[in-house]
């Protein structure tokens, strides 16, 4: 490992300390996680603790408000690409931990069900350390984890949240060995399944970070495009660049440059579109309220 790439090693374990002191701190004041039963699963819409999603920034389904509005924009261009390409599936990653991918994936997600003439199957990817459920503040029975264990139907695996149009594929129990569950023969069935049991629904699917243990790029082959989420004045530049040789042979079809505050950092990244692409959206720091 030369220089650069310990740095870059120590700077990510650090950013994961980090985040996991600070999911511990949110999980304090919030209401206990709801418990979802089997049969609910199939015949309940579970409702949402609207604490949960301030907290966790799920602000898309909010009306005449600008940070809503960001994703209403994303959405839009991201629908668009898809229709002119006849894509179906989207993969969200980044190059690290706490970029910000399962954020910009929910409210990516509730934006496009929101749109009225869309239905969105929303896919925990990041098997090793998932947290759609986690932010939404539910306890499903199965996930994907069920699925590939032990072979639970996907049907008893799907949730439907209080969003119309938006159902969730959790990923269950996490598991260690991630990069091998994404590249297995399992998980390529599981994505052809999804894809032609519903051919009407756009999925989206929350990724692990590119330049962690658990790359998603076993995967890749799955998803006909993949949004890079940027985390903005974190973000190295060496880190977007070896991101993009990751993603060398998925289609890119663009950048989000999150928590973007307009203010540059030495060394770090600025505006990714120097970089990149195209940059679809800028999202700012999310208020909690
Ligand atoms: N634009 C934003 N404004 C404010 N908070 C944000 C923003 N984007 C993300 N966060 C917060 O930062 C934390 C990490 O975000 P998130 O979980 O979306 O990142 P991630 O890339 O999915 O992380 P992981 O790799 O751990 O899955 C969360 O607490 C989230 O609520
Ligand atoms: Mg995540």
């Amino acid at each position: 490992m030369d220089k650069l790439e310990k740095a870059l090693q120590k700077a990510r374990e650090q950013r994961e300390i980090m985040l996991q002191q600070r999911a511990v701190e949110q999980q304090k004041e919030l209401p206990q996680k709801q418990q979802v039963t089997a049969e609910q699963v199939q015949s309940t819409i579970v409702p949402i603790h609207e604490g949960y999603l301030e907290r966790y920034h799920v602000i898309a389904h909010r009306m005449r408000n600008k940070e809503a509005d960001i994703f209403r924009i994303l959405r839009t261009q991201v629908l668009q690409i898809m229709a002119q390409s006849g894509f179906r599936t989207l993969g969200i990653t980044s190059a690290n931990y706490g970029d910000g991918k399962t954020t910009v994936a929910l409210n990516l997600a509730v934006s496009i069900a929101l749109d009225q003439k869309q239905t969105v199957l929303l896919v925990d990817l990041d098997l090793r350390k998932p947290s759609i459920t986690q932010y939404l503040g539910i306890e499903p029975p199965f996930g994907i984890s069920d699925h590939i264990i032990n072979g639970v139907p996907i049907s008893k695996c799907l949730l439907r949240p209080s969003f119309d149009r938006l159902n969730i594929l959790p990923a269950g129990a996490p598991m260690d060995n991630s990069s091998e569950i994404l590249g297995s023969p399992r998980m390529s069935e599981l994505a052809h399944e999804l894809k032609t049991r519903y051919p009407d629904r756009i999925i989206i699917y929350d990724l692990p970070p590119t330049l962690a243990q658990d790359d998603p790029i076993a995967f890749l082959p799955q998803v006909d495009a993949v949004l890079l989420v940027v985390n903005d004045g974190v973000t190295r530049i060496a880190e977007v660049k070896q991101s993009m040789s990751v993603l060398v042979n998925a289609n890119v079809i663009g950048t989000v440059l999150n928590n973007s505050d307009g203010h540059k950092k030495p060394g770090k990244l600025k505006d990714a579109s120097t970089y990149l692409s195209k940059t679809y959206a800028k999202v700012k720091k999310l208020s909690a309220d």
